[in-house]
C-alpha cells in the first residue's frame, strides 16, 4: 500500500470556474454539468465533463460521487483581520470610533502567543467551514501574531497571505513600532515568505497610523522584496480622507501618498477604495495595484459605496473581502449578496457570474497568483469548495426550477453562507466537512 500523502482522487459533480473576467469575454466561464475534477498530488490534473474523463482514472480510482452539488475552485478573500475575530459585530458610529473603542483594545490582546495561536485556529476553520481557501490576513503589530498565524495555517497547509502590521503613530502606546526600525518585518519575510505554502504581505496599516519616515522605510522594504504582497487601506471613510488631507497635504490625494512612498505597485492591495478619484483609479490601473472590495463592512461602518462600473472603465484589478472584524460575515456568498445591492444602489449592475470570478480567478489574477491557485487549469493547487445548491430548505426550494446557470449561481450568493460549504478542500486533501 502507498503511503504517500496524495496521489490521485477524482470528484464527480457539476463544474465552474473561469478562464477570464466574464464581464469583458463571453467565453469565460467554464461550467461541466455533469463534471469529473481529477486531482494528483494536491494538483488539478484535469478537470472537465465526466463521459470525456472518466475513461483516463487510473484503475482502482473511484470518484467520489457529489452529484447535485456544484465544485468551484476555494473562495480568496483578500483583505481580513484575524486579531478581529473577538470583536465582530461590535457597534460604532462610523470608521474612526470603531478603531479606538474596540480595534485596538482587542489587538492589544495578541502580544500573548497563547491567545494569538486559539484564536488563528478558530479563524482558520471558520474560513474553511465558509469555503475560503486562500486570504490576504493582517495580524498585529506584535510579531508573534505572525508566528502564530503562519504556524497555524502550516498545519492546515493552506495558501495563505498575511503580515505584521506597521503602526508607529495615532495609536495606544502598547500598539506602537519603534520609529525607523523594520528590522521586525525584514526577519518575519525571511522566514515565513514562500516557506510551503505561506507568502508574506508587508503591512502598513494605513497613512494615519504610520510616519513619513516608517511609510518611507516600508516602500524601500517593499522594494527590496519585489515578489512580497503589501496590503493596506485607503479612502474607506470621508473623515479618514479628511485627516489623511491635513496629515500629508503635500500629496495630491490620499492614494497618492501610498504611490510617493512607492506602495503602488504589482501584488498591492488595496483596502476599500471607496472615494478614489478617476486619476486615482488610473493610478491604480496604470501601477497595477488591486483593490479589494468590501460590501459587508463598508455598510456595516456606514463607510460608503464602492463604485464597480468607475472601476471596470479605470480597467483596475478588482477583487472582495470581507473585511472582518468591521465586516460582518466570514462567508464571501454573504459578501457577494451586499456587493450585489452595493452595486445596485450606484446604479450598476453585478451578475453573480461576475461576483464569482471576483470571489475566484479574479482576486488570484489580482495577486498574481493565478498560476497557482483559482482555478482548474492542469497544474493548479487543488483548492476547492463543495457547494450544496440544496442546503437550506429555501435554497432547495428556489434552486429547484433555474432555468440558467445565472439563476443558480445567484440564489447560491444571495441565500447562501456557511451552511451552503458541504466540504473544502485545500491541496487536495479535505480540510473541512459539514456537520449532518
Ligand atoms: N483602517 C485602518 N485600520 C482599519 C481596520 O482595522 N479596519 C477597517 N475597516 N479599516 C481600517
Ligand atoms: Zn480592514
Amino acid at each position: 500500500m502507498s503511503t504517500a500523502p496524495y496521489n490521485v482522487q477524482a470528484y464527480r459533480a457539476s463544474l465552474l470556474h473561469f478562464r477570464a473576467d466574464p464581464a469583458f469575454d463571453d467565453g469565460a466561464t467554464l461550467w461541466h454539468e455533469d463534471g469529473l475534477l481529477v486531482v494528483e498530488d494536491g494538483r488539478v490534473k484535469a478537470a472537465g465533463d465526466y463521459a470525456a474523463l472518466s475513461g483516463t482514472l487510473p484503475p482502482g480510482v473511484e470518484p467520489l460521487d457529489y452529484r447535485g452539488k456544484v465544485i468551484a475552485p476555494g473562495f480568496i478573500d483578500t483583505h481580513l483581520h484575524y486579531p478581529q475575530t473577538d470583536m465582530i459585530a461590535s457597534p460604532a458610529p462610523g470608521l474612526l470610533p470603531w478603531l479606538e473603542t474596540y480595534t485596538f483594545p482587542s489587538e492589544g490582546r495578541f502580544h500573548d502567543a497563547p491567545h494569538a495561536r486559539s484564536t488563528a485556529d478558530f479563524f482558520l476553520d471558520e474560513l474553511l467551514r465558509c469555503g475560503t481557501t486562500t486570504a490576504m490576513v493582517y495580524c498585529t503589530v506584535h510579531p508573534q501574531s505572525v508566528d502564530e498565524f503562519f504556524e497555524a495555517s502550516e498545519a492546515r497547509n493552506l495558501r495563505m497571505v498575511a503580515g505584521k502590521v506597521l503602526m508607529d503613530r495615532h495609536c495606544p502606546d502598547f500598539l506602537r513600532d519603534l520609529e525607523g526600525d523594520l528590522g521586525q518585518s525584514e526577519a518575519l519575510i525571511d522566514k515565513w515568505h514562500k516557506r510551503g505554502r505561506a507568502l508574506y504581505a508587508i503591512t502598513p496599516r494605513f497613512a494615519p497610523t504610520s510616519t513619513d519616515v516608517q511609510l518611507r522605510l516600508t516602500g524601500e522594504l517593499a522594494a527590496r522584496h519585489p515578489d512580497t504582497f503589501i496590503q493596506t487601506h485607503v479612502s474607506e471613510n470621508r473623515d479618514e480622507c479628511q485627516w489623511v488631507g491635513e496629515l500629508f497635504p503635500q500629496a495630491r490625494s490620499y492614494l497618492d501618498v501610498y504611490e510617493r512612498f512607492g506602495l503602488m505597485r504589482p501584488r498591492a492591495m488595496f483596502g476599500h477604495c471607496i472615494w478614489l478619484d478617476d486619476a486615482d483609479m488610473a493610478r491604480m490601473a496604470a501601477t497595477g495595484s488591486a483593490a479589494s472590495v468590501c460590501p459587508t463592512s463598508n455598510l456595516f461602518l456606514g463607510s460608503g459605496l464602492f463604485d464597480f462600473e468607475r472601476a471596470d472603465q479605470a480597467g483596475m484589478l478588482l477583487s472582495l473581502g470581507t473585511d472582518v472584524g468591521a465586516g460582518t460575515s466570514f462567508s464571501m456568498l454573504q459578501t457577494m449578496n451586499e456587493a450585489y445591492k452595493v452595486a445596485r444602489l450606484k446604479g450598476s449592475y453585478l451578475p453573480a457570474l461576475r461576483m464569482f470570478y471576483l470571489a475566484t480567478l479574479g482576486a488570484a489574477r489580482a495577486m498574481r497568483l493565478d498560476d497557482t491557485i483559482g482555478s482548474f487549469a492542469a497544474g493548479l493547487e487543488a483548492d476547492f469548495v463543495v457547494l450544496d445548491p440544496q442546503a437550506t430548505p429555501l435554497l432547495a426550494r428556489r434552486t429547484g426550477h433555474c432555468n440558467a446557470l445565472e439563476e443558480l449561481l445567484f440564489a447560491l450568493a444571495l441565500l447562501g453562507d456557511d451552511r451552503t460549504v458541504a466540504a473544502t478542500y485545500s491541496a487536495g486533501r479535505r480540510v473541512h466537512v459539514r456537520a449532518g
